[in-house]
């Protein structure tokens, strides 16, 4: 009886340790093999030359690097032929910053396609944001600093917008008044222009704000998928939206308002990511 007791406690021990030898392996490929999600977006309000432009997002990079200068994000950028490259937010680590390795994929960016990119929070709390912000702007990306700009094809344009983290301006935001700030940049960035409006933020919780402020379609971050995706819950945890959060991965949609929300690259306080791979996301437009 004692020796049966014993037999079955190892084959348990056995069992429960090749599982968990299984799952360390699947989590270590899953932090570093890259992976590219599409998505499509269709309206009518989308100019009939703008049908199949397409648009490779890069967030959350925070000084991660995927190959030496990121040779293999770039190749996987470069072989989703984008149009345009968007990066939204935290290119930077504040608690491990590297300006040169975000630099360097940068220059090499621009020769894949024109690249914008907007700032996160990381941004706003890094003493090297000038360094940063000068050194894109010689290597050619297009800084987005609340400002908004034209994208022309076929003679049709749609407007890209492009918002500062709000760190910048309100740290922590104790008292609520991130959204209506928001809300307010966003009415003076739109102006009058009654066309198709993307929007460069690197904030998902601000969902609502973008819908109301009549954008069509939002490229955001921050959430980092909710850093551990569980099977059938989604993301556990995220900056400013806590246990669970609403918006961590993936398309969202309200009204003419979609909103498409990057599991990003890289990772910041929590160094792993679990059944989270990195990712860019390429989006296709389409006229109806
Ligand atoms: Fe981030």
């Amino acid at each position: 009886m004692r020796k049966w007791l014993i037999k079955k406690t190892r084959i348990m021990l056995c069992v429960i340790g090749t599982i968990f030898l299984i799952l360390l392996i699947w989590t270590a490929w899953g932090n570093t093999e890259l992976m590219t999600n599409a998505v499509a977006i269709s309206s009518s309000r989308i100019p009939a030359a703008f049908s199949g432009f397409q648009i490779a997002q890069v967030s959350d990079l925070h000084n991660a690097e995927f190959g030496e200068n990121n040779a293999e994000l770039l190749k996987l950028l470069s072989e989703s032929r984008p149009d345009i490259i968007v990066i939204t937010g935290d290119l930077i680590d504040v608690n491990h910053t590297d300006v040169w390795i975000a630099l360097c994929f940068a220059q090499e960016s621009v020769k894949i396609a024109p690249t914008y990119y907007v700032t996160g929070n990381h941004e706003a709390a890094c003493s090297q944001y000038d360094d940063l912000k000068d050194g894109l702007e010689e290597a050619g990306v297009i800084v987005l600093e609340d400002e908004a700009i034209s994208l022309e094809r076929g003679g049709e344009t749609i407007a890209l917008l492009g918002l500062a983290d709000p760190d910048f301006k309100v740290k922590g935001d104790m008292f609520g008044e991130v959204p209506a700030m928001v809300s307010t940049k966003l009415k003076n960035l739109i102006g009058d222009e009654s066309g198709y409006t993307i929007l460069l933020s690197h904030r998902p919780e601000l969902f609502e704000t973008y819908v109301d402020g009549g954008i069509d379609l939002v490229f955001s971050g921050h959430a980092h998928g909710g850093q551990f995706r569980l099977p059938f819950i989604g993301g556990l945890v995220a900056p400013n939206q806590g246990l669970f959060p609403k918006y961590d991965a993936g398309l969202y949609t309200d009204g003419g308002t979609s909103m498409v929300v990057s599991r990003g690259i890289g990772n910041s306080i929590i160094p792993f990511r679990f059944n989270n791979r990195p990712e860019i996301v390429l989006v296709e437009l389409n006229a109806r």
